[in-house]
């Protein structure tokens, strides 16, 4: 009989968490490559949902309507996650899902919380294209980054299981380091 591969013991999701730019989607696509788990993004399911775009709820709602809909989102998939059939997938969440307590308290609960930190300019360089996130659009985005990063560290911090610095880190290697504290941490 063919041993069980380690990651078939990563028995609930992995989750993502960190600032914009800094590689969750990216990560979690490979994540989910490597270990066949769904790839559920935070931001996708909003849209899909409301049917707009993320500035488009921002412009339309507001900021703390978007907040309400994540901690909507993250209540279901805590009661959904609860059956063991349903529990394996990679999640990426949007970077301001660490601000209410009770995500916080949700994520910690519903998997391996993983937070990527990278430094202020390789996030500028990354998020320099993209005209997609509302809170990056103003005229010094360095500020802003540099702010979001203060006010949010405690809070990825105090959310996550672990802490990645993934400025100068190529992709299979933070693949592999997750996988395998994943692995111990569901051991
Ligand atoms: C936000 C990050 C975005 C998205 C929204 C708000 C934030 O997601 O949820 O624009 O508050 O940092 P990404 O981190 O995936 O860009």
């Amino acid at each position: 009989m063919a041993a069980l591969s380690p990651v078939s013991r990563i028995k609930r999701p992995i989750i993502l968490i960190g600032l914009m730019g800094c590689g969750k989607s990216t990560i979690g696509r490979e994540l989910s490559k490597q270990t066949g788990m769904p790839l559920l993004d935070t931001d996708l399911v909003i849209e899909e949902q409301i049917g707009k775009s993320i500035p488009d709820i921002f412009a339309e709602f507001g900021e703390a309507r978007f907040r309400a809909l994540e901690t909507a989102l993250l209540r279901y998939l805590a009661d959904h996650h609860a059956s063991p059939e349903k529990r394996n997938c990679i999640i990426s969440t949007g970077g301001g899902i660490v601000l209410k307590p009770e995500n916080r308290a949700i994520l910690r609960s519903l998997g391996f919380v993983v937070w990527l930190n990278v430094d202020v300019p390789a996030l500028l360089a990354r998020t320099a294209r993209a005209n997609n996130r509302p809170l990056l659009q103003n005229s010094d985005r360095a500020a802003t980054l540099t702010s979001l990063l203060l006010r949010r560290r405690p809070l990825y911090e105090a959310t996550a299981h672990m802490r990645l610095n993934t400025t100068d880190t190529d992709i299979p290697t933070i693949v592999r380091d997750i996988l395998q504290a994943a692995v111990l941490f569901y051991d």
